[in-house]
């Protein structure tokens, strides 16, 4: 007799619909390969008489998700609720009555990462979260087990996919940011609420997962600098393009001299050559450096029932073993190589600095003169022509400078009369 897993999922949207029909799909397969049968026991939702698009016995629905914590044919829970609180009480007590967890749920963990392994660690239960970064792409997976012989140097992402697919359109349509989201929002990319997928934290949510596996420490999600899409311009995609950029929201992830840790998200100009600018439309793509393997890419859908539903069985799977092995591993090692953030304004690279001036003789002079005194230098200038007396871009692309030293240049340059509006200040990322 072939061994049956117990599942318990908590919720029943998109995504749990997903694990639902790919767990009935491709059972045959999943009992040959982990050599058990993954059974889907109860499922807790809000309303169980809901008219749902996948039809369910009743008896398998439960109005609470106590009570897939109190059924005893329940093994591993899986959490696909959405929000904070609510789903930080199921897996926190799930651990606690030695359930196995299986979670998607990224901003839980950005935010209470620390906590919850501490007491699955304690207890000795694995907590697995595949699904939390970047959709169908194994990239936990690959950072916990696949690399473990390697410190990774730096890590570059692009995991949102709306503010990507927003991007893409902008710079191959000539969308401004407010038709490329309506855009995304009929074609059922972005989430009912946008205001993560377009201010950066989804992506931030994931840079923090990320970068706490790779680097052994919870990073503290109110230090890292996380900035989004919003006030990116067509023209400001034009004249990435005349310098030899595509315009990315990308995830930061490196490891310091000094042995601390940069994590942000930030709009960066991503020079044309670098593959990361070739990522088109809703696609995710993480770029890693480690000290052993040196590049890899991984490519794929960070969104959609299907892919996040893949990463949630592969979670299942293991969790299926877990349940039998020996635990010496509950889904996050800490270690103290590393454990210090480095803090935004000391991280040095090139910037992309857009600034509404008025057309008239010793203008850039003056803002010159400011980037100047700051001992920051200044690799490239575009201005193009505007009519007598109208208010002109001015696009400079400056050299490597700690941000923090920029962002005090960027002061005193927005306190000079002849500057106007709000500037743009973007990254600009190395050709590799
Ligand atoms: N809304 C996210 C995205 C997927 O657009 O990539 C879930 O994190």
């Amino acid at each position: 007799m072939i061994r049956e897993i117990g599942i318990g999922l908590a919720g029943f949207g998109t995504v749990g619909a997903g694990v639902f029909l790919n767990l009935e799909k491709n059972r045959a397969l999943l009992r040959e390969r982990i050599g058990r049968d993954l059974i889907v026991r109860k499922i807790a939702v809000k309303d169980p008489s809901k008219k749902r698009p996948v039809s369910l016995p009743p008896a398998l629905l439960a109005a609470n998700w106590r009570e897939l914590l109190d059924d005893p044919a329940v093994q591993v829970v899986v959490e696909l609720m959405g929000g904070i609180e609510e789903p930080r009480e199921l897996i926190l007590e799930a651990i606690r009555r030695g359930k196995i967890v299986v979670t998607g749920n990224k901003a839980l963990l950005a935010e209470h990462g620390a906590e919850i392994f501490q007491l699955a660690t304690e207890k000795r239960v694995p907590v697995f979260y595949e699904a939390a970064v970047a959709g169908g792409i194994p990239i936990i997976k690959a950072v916990r087990e696949a690399f473990v012989a390697n410190h990774f140097l730096r890590v570059r992402g692009i995991i949102n996919g709306t503010s990507n697919y927003i991007l893409t359109r902008m710079a191959e349509s000539g969308l401004d940011f407010a038709s490329a989201l309506a855009e995304a929002q009929a074609a059922g990319y972005a989430e009912a609420d946008p205001t993560l997928d377009v201010n950066g934290w989804d992506a931030g949510h994931k840079a923090i997962i990320l970068a706490s596996l790779a680097y052994g420490f919870w990073v503290p999600s109110k230090d890292v600098l996380v900035e989004g899409i919003e006030s990116i311009t067509p023209g400001d995609i034009r004249f990435a393009a005349q310098l030899g950029y595509t315009i990315k929201l990308l995830g930061f992830i490196d490891a310091c001299l000094d042995g601390s840790v940069e994590v942000s998200v930030q709009p960066s100009l991503v020079p044309d050559e670098n593959i990361l600018a070739s990522v088109r439309g809703v696609f995710n793509a993480i770029a890693v450096r480690g000290d052993v393997v040196g590049d890899a890419l991984f490519y794929g859908r960070g969104a959609g029932q299907d892919p996040t539903a893949s990463s949630v069985i592969s979670d299942l799977a293991d969790a299926a073993v877990a349940l039998e092995a020996p635990r010496d591993s509950f889904g996050f090692i800490p270690h103290a190589l590393y454990g210090k953030l480095r803090p935004a304004d000391e991280v040095v690279s090139p910037f992309y600095l857009r600034l509404g001036v008025d057309d008239k003789p010793g203008v850039l002079a003056r803002i010159a003169g400011v980037l100047g005194e700051a001992g920051i230098g200044i690799s490239s200038v575009i201005q193009p022509e505007t009519n007598e007396g109208e208010l002109a871009a001015l696009v400079l692309m400056i050299h490597d400078a700690p941000r923090g030293r920029v962002l005090s240049a960027l002061q005193k340059i927005r306190a000079l009369d002849c500057v106007h509006g709000d500037p743009a200040l973007y990254r600009v990322e190395a050709a590799a």
